[in-house]
């Protein structure tokens, strides 16, 4: 690597005065030659957790809702009701917002003609039958359906009845007229279940379109389930989703929770979908339908090109099922449950590295909360079980700094790869607050653990890295949904300027998930038939494809503004990125050592005019990438309330 020219007095004014900026240029030095430990690529990782509308209602293509009758159809209206959430600003800061609390289906025909039978249910605990009239259709509907003009969907529907019930007319309705509707008939029941292929075209686009299920002769049917998904779903996924996913790029996903999986039997979502049966969501408001589970994930995985990071149930669920879950995912297909997956139709096993071994164990919310000296053994004994069925796993522990890290690092540091810290933001109205508080806690947790590096024995010729794997802000109004929360423009800034910590302190960062990905304090939010990157997925989005891999030494006196700098993995360009929390643009003067600039490169910029400008689904972008290419004299600058990300081409 060439040494730069340098101008007079060693330093290269590469800024010009921009009009809005009358302040002096910021100085600032990096030396490219002076490199720390390369950035893992886990840093950028993501989590996904059943839990408000991340999977379902997000990611997952199912447009039904209950659609295996969790709830008693009763004809109760109505079924979402607005709940009204506490003051805290990670609760909602009290503004209401909706959720479904009974069944959706309504009843067609006589209400009492319908009852919930529990003899023979399909799936769950009970079924619907109901009972027809000859003359008086009757059967169910839901509302409330996103359809677009001209978009095919598809699904399924289980029916069993007396022939004389029949036929059975499910429609997809969007409209109040006579031909507002596509209908597909299935002429004759039969009195065993079976299963149906649906498939139509909207008309119109509605946010209230509906399905329907009417039999029009007399007897008695039962519906076992139904689905209904846009017909462009891949396996399940939603399209528009998963290509915002691809754009987003994580390495890793952590799932299925969060406080979740401390409920959560993986056994409910294994086998035919339409049989795993629905429960309530043991940690959270909604109902948990068990379309998703391990091998929708995995594909899931396969699907965008991550690696998986599966949490297992250390709270209310034991050491054998722990064991007996890594045999399922990672087993030969000859042992008992290597055997299982294979008839659930993958033979070879998915090889999962990443296991997070519980989460969150040190919080009296977590289901199966246990004093930590209990826990530790109980963590030990996980591990250990899990070992015996996988030597090759990588498991991740629970941490908590303070005393829970302490004791974990003292009492099981032979029984993990990494430790898990979380960490969550507040609104701050100080702008800068609200930036600067996120890359001061990832920098206290590091301390803390340099600190415990120093202390503990059992950390001895150790490297146990930490994993931060939930991070992000969380407060506000819940605008999608259970802790749909939307991000600002300055969330984006405290965001990038997290990342920045994160790669400050690579020598002991290995990973972070930025919690969570879909409307759940989500990088990418949705409606039923749009979706939109957040700012804060603008960041994530922008850093893992952009910002460099081996940090270089940045230095000077540019606070307020937060700078870090890495060279690409090909080492043909630096990167220099640059969080601006004010409301002043600041041009740069580089004095730039270890490397030379050829006066090329890209300038990425995420800007807006005020902290609260946000992006939401369905509507112009309002904050975006702007991407310019740079030419020998271009400016290097910072301007007002931006993340700018400078890839500069060394000669
Ligand atoms: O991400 C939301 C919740 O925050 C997770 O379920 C839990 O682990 C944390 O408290």
């Amino acid at each position: 690597m060439e040494y730069p020219t340098f101008g007079r007095a060693g330093l290269v004014l590469l800024g010009f005065a921009l009009a809005a900026s009358a302040a002096e240029p910021v100085r600032v030095a990096i030396d490219a030659a002076k490199t720390s430990e390369p950035i893992s690529k886990y840093i950028y990782g993501q989590f996904i957790e059943h839990l408000g509308r991340c999977i379902y209602g997000g990611m997952w293509a199912e447009m039904l809702e209950d659609r295996k009758f969790y709830y008693p159809v009763t004809g109760e209206a109505p079924a979402w009701t607005m709940f009204k959430p506490g003051m805290r600003s990670y609760e909602g800061e009290g503004h209401p917002y909706e959720l479904l609390t009974r069944s959706p289906w309504m009843i067609l025909g006589d209400k009492q003609a319908v009852a919930m039978a529990k003899d023979d249910a399909y799936v769950g605990e009970h079924t619907p039958a109901i009972a027809v009239q000859s003359g008086k259709p009757g059967g169910l509907m839901q509302e409330r359906l996103g359809l677009v003009e001209g978009r095919e969907y598809e699904g399924r529907i289980v029916l069993r009845g007396d022939a004389a019930a029949g036929p059975v007319e499910v429609s997809l309705v969007w409209g109040g007229g006579a031909s507002d509707r596509h209908t597909v008939t299935v002429p004759k029941l039969t009195d065993a279940y079976v299963k149906y292929p649906l498939r139509f075209r909207s008309g119109a686009s509605t946010d209230n379109g509906r399905l329907e299920i009417a039999a029009w002769g007399a007897g008695r049917f039962r519906i076992g389930t139904a689905s209904l998904m846009p017909a462009d779903h891949v396996r399940g996924w939603r399209a528009d989703t998963l290509a915002l996913l691809k754009e987003l790029d994580s390495p890793v996903y952590r799932w299925p929770g969060g406080n979740f999986v401390s409920g959560y039997n993986w056994r409910d979502g294994i086998g035919d979908p339409d049989r795993r049966p629905p429960r309530k969501n043991p940690a959270w408001t909604g109902v948990e339908h068990n379309d998703v589970g391990i091998h929708e994930y995995l594909d899931l995985c396969r699907e965008i090109g991550a690696e998986p990071f599966i949490a297992v149930n250390t709270g209310l669920g034991s050491v054998e099922e722990a064991a007996r879950q890594i045999e399922y995912v990672n087993g030969a297909p000859e042992t008992a449950l290597g055997r299982e997956r294979a008839r659930n139709g993958h033979p070879e096993p998915f090889d999962v590295k990443w296991w997070a071994i519980g989460n969150e164990m040190y919080g009296d919310w977590q289901l199966g909360h246990m004093p930590l000296t209990e826990y530790v053994k109980k963590h030990n004994r996980v591990v250990d079980a899990m070992r015996a069925v996988d030597g090759s796993m990588r498991p991740i522990a629970v941490g908590a700094v303070g005393e829970w890290s302490q004791a974990m690092l003292t009492h099981s540091a032979d029984h993990m790869d990494l430790l898990s810290e979380h960490l969550y933001w507040q609104n701050e109205d100080d702008l800068l607050r609200h930036v600067r508080q996120v890359p001061e806690r990832i920098r206290k947790v590091a301390d803390a653990h340099r600190q415990y590096r120093k202390e503990i024995a059992a950390l001895k010729g150790k490297d146990i890295r930490i994993a931060m794997d939930e991070w992000n802000y969380w407060y506000g109004p819940n605008e999608y949904g259970e802790l749909g929360v939307r991000y600002f423009l300055d969330d984006a800034l405290g965001i990038a300027a997290g990342l920045h910590e994160f790669f400050r302190n690579s020598d002991i960062y290995f990973m972070a998930n930025y919690a969570q990905t879909v409307n759940v304090i989500g990088a990418i939010k949705t409606t039923k038939t749009a979706v939109e990157m957040e700012t804060t997925g603008l960041v994530l989005k922008l850093y893992r494809r952009r910002f460099g891999a081996t940090p270089v030494a940045v230095s000077g006196a540019y606070e307020p503004l937060d700078i870090a700098a890495a060279w690409t993995k090909d080492d043909k360009a630096l990167t220099v990125a640059i969080v601006n929390p004010t409301g002043e643009a600041r041009e740069i003067a580089l004095d730039l050592r270890g490397a030379s600039w050829s006066g090329k490169g890209m300038r990425y910029r995420i800007a807006a005019p005020h902290r609260r400008a946000h992006n939401a689904p369905g509507k112009p972008r309002a904050v975006d990438i702007r991407t310019t290419a740079l030419t020998p004299g271009s400016p290097l600058d910072a301007a007002a309330l931006s993340v700018t990300l400078y890839s500069l081409a060394v000669d």
